[in-house]
């Protein structure tokens, strides 16, 4: 397996032996990390994150990742950068290649991060786009194996907007790992059709199975994950709340939902979640709709289900390994 100088910009890029790999080192740079033991392994290099979205994890996840691993990191986006306004994402890719090791994008079109791997000359790392969030998905995998040992042959479901980046990237994942993915949501938002053949196809290899269905009984007794979340993504027209709250109402995780699943299953959320009126997001949602929970109820997030603070945390172990792998040029003797 070669990582080095490779790009991570989608799941189906690699295959099922570099994804089980990459949750390898994952785990060992989470036990250095645990034990307080130094892995500053390039002192000598730099990376650059470039946020056209909003992130706490993400950024949080390559900052502290790339300084436990010695490099100095610098954060753009693009109200304090030329990036996008004034600079083409060629220019930009060929500019910080000349001063950086490795480049995260976090932004829109998956097409923008795939031209900036395609210009750049040092590895590209996707922190997020519409079509897919293959480092968060990373952490879900760590962390479901975590609490529920063995991945092979489990069943994942994800509950809501089957269609969006976190979905599409967990159904690619499942895929690859050996999962059985079920994507549970109202029919006007299917996943699409190439990408649910081109992930059944890798399925059938691998002896699991991908499900779209919007019927929750589909949940009965087979989840042992069940995963939700926001019903908008960033980038959506706000406009859209209305008419998305009432697709989704029906999926709401709430502990009548969770029960349907097999008894001890896991909660999972890529975060951050509207499961109370904490956030002025949700609190304007509420005056408008009435809501005080949408996609998940605030008992589901807080119970013993939820698994997802150690989720959280694990962004960054993985993340970390994802750098090292693609930063680490291993010498022949
Ligand atoms: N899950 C996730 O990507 O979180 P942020 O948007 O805070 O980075
Ligand atoms: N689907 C969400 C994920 C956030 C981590 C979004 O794109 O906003």
């Amino acid at each position: 397996m070669d990582f080095y100088g490779r790009d991570f910009l989608k799941i189906l890029d690699f295959s099922e032996s570099e994804l089980r790999y990459m949750l390898v080192v994952a785990k060992k740079l989470k036990e250095m990390k645990r034990k307080g033991q130094s892995h500053k392994f390039f002192p000598n290099k730099n990376i650059a994150i470039l946020f056209e979205k909003t992130s706490t994890r993400t950024r949080c996840s390559f900052e502290v990742a790339g300084y436990d691993l010695g490099m100095g990191v610098t954060y753009l986006d693009s109200t304090g950068s030329q990036m996008g306004h004034k600079e083409s994402i060629a220019d930009t890719a060929r500019v910080l290649s000349r001063f950086y090791d490795g480049i995260e994008y976090r932004g829109f079109d998956q097409k923008i991060v795939e031209d900036l791997a395609k210009y750049a000359d040092v590895p590209v790392w996707n922190g997020l786009t519409d079509e897919c969030h293959p480092t968060q998905v990373l952490a879900d995998f760590m962390t479901m194996e975590e609490h529920l040992g063995n991945l092979k042959g489990l069943t994942l479901a994800f509950v809501g907007d089957v269609r969006n980046n976190v979905a599409n990237s967990l159904m690619a994942m499942s895929a690859k790992m050996g999962v059985n993915f079920i994507a549970c949501g109202p029919e006007e938002l299917r996943p699409k059709d190439d990408l649910v053949a081109q992930c059944r196809e890798i399925a059938e290899k691998n002896g699991c199975t991908i499900t779209v269905t919007s019927d929750l009984s589909a949940l009965d007794n087979t989840a042992d994950a069940i995963y939700a979340d926001v019903w908008l993504s960033m980038g959506e027209n706000k406009e859209k709340w209305g008419e998305r709250i009432e697709q989704l109402k029906p999926y709401q995780v709430n502990m009548e939902l969770m029960n349907r699943a097999k008894p001890g299953a896991v909660f999972l959320h890529a975060l951050p979640s509207f499961h109370d009126l904490n956030t002025s997001v949700a609190r304007e949602v509420n005056e408008k709709f009435g809501l005080t929970e949408m996609e998940v109820t605030n008992e589901v997030f807080e119970s013993e289900h939820s698994i997802v603070f150690d989720e959280a945390e694990n962004r960054m172990h993985t993340i970390k390994a994802i750098m090292f792998l693609t930063l680490y040029e291993r010498r022949e003797k």
